[in-house]
């Protein structure tokens, strides 16, 4: 079996290569370097600079590489540009995903993963967010992935191809400092940023119905999202018949923003106290998901803890900004 993987070359996709070719599954990476970084890869990894919405590029991977999988990560992911940018994103995420999933059913490949995100539920008012909770994305970024969803499901059912769309909650950590994630578009790396630069986190808003005022949320470390993939990628290659999988990847339990800025604040030794700003548009109360479908059906749980999450993206941030070090 060999798995092409689409954003290898990317944060968490190179911790999927990694975890996968751990584990002792052939890869072949399609990534087109728009925010991936080659050397996150292993040097016996073939890299196929290129985009995944690409139909004789894909063709040839597809046939060249024999491959029998996907695992499609490559895709736009910021929320506030897709607010900017929503035909980007829909070109993107959803017209490029039908191409690659027309490759996919012309080469015969029968399992598909799909990097979904906790965007789809929108700001549900829930404890705890399960698969079955209603879907109601607020930013054109979430419709794409619950638009990936369906079309990679309607595909699976009508083409005999196995799918898994997995709905990451926050990721967060790295594996190893060179594969941490280089943009500053998540909570953590924010508040690295500001630390950096001498100046104080922002929390934005401390009014929420929560026990400290601010926001919550379910952070997973990105070593175990990987794992996850693997998971998710075996039971569709062990299922006898098409499968469809819908999972959320999350640890099932809430931290605070507070929270994290108390942890960041004390792992990091800049003890700047945090300043409060409005509210966000758009941000949830709390967002923490149920984990038990994963656990049940796959026998899959998060083993990271949030203190290794920004320990480790701590030591990623320190290798690419070492001034962090004497702030
Ligand atoms: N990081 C998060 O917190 C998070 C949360 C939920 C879901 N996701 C999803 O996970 C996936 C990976 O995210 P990431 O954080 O690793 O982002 P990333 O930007 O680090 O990785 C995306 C990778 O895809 C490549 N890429 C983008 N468009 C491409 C195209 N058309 N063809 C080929 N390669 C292309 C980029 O070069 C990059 O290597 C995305 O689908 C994203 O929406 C991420």
């Amino acid at each position: 079996m060999t798995w092409l993987i689409t954003g290898g070359a990317g944060y968490i996709g190179a911790h999927v290569v990694r975890a996968m070719t751990g584990a002792g599954e052939k890869v072949v990476v399609l990534d087109d370097l728009s925010t991936g970084i080659p050397d996150r890869l292993p040097a016996d990894v073939p890299l196929v600079r290129g985009s995944a919405a690409d139909r004789a590029l894909l063709d040839r991977v597809l046939s060249e590489h024999a491959v029998t999988g996907v695992v499609h990560l490559a895709a736009k992911k910021q929320v506030g540009e897709s607010v900017e940018k929503p035909l980007l994103y829909y070109r993107e995420n959803v017209s490029g995903l039908a191409v690659l999933l027309e490759a996919v059913v012309a080469a015969g490949v029968q399992r598909f993963v799909f990097s979904s995100s906790a965007a789809v539920y929108g700001v549900p008012d829930a404890e705890l967010i399960t698969e079955e909770t209603p879907c109601a994305p607020i930013n054109p970024y979430g419709e794409t992935k619950l638009a990936g969803e369906w079309l990679a499901r309607a595909a699976g059912k009508a083409h005999s191809l196995s799918t898994g769309c997995l709905r990451y909650f926050n990721v967060a950590g790295a594996a190893e400092p060179e594969l941490s994630d280089t943009g500053v578009f998540n909570v953590i790396p924010m508040f690295f940023d500001r630390l950096t630069r001498d100046e104080a986190p922002r929390i934005f808003g401390d009014d929420y119905p929560t026990p400290d005022g601010t926001c919550i949320r379910d952070y997973i470390h990105v070593a175990d999202l990987a794992d996850a993939h693997l998971a998710v990628a075996r039971r569709l290659s062990e299922q006898g018949g098409p499968a469809d999988l819908t999972v959320n990847i999350g640890r099932g339990e809430g931290v605070s923003v507070r929270e994290l800025a108390d942890l960041v604040g004390e792992i990091t030794g800049h003890r700047i106290k945090p300043e409060t700003e409005p509210r966000r548009p758009g941000d949830a109360a709390r967002a923490v998901a149920s984990a038990t479908r994963m656990s049940e059906e796959l026998g899959w749980t998060a083993r990271r803890g949030v203190r290794e999450m920004v320990e480790s993206a701590w030591e990623g941030w320190c290798l690419r900004h070492p001034q962090a070090l004497g702030a």
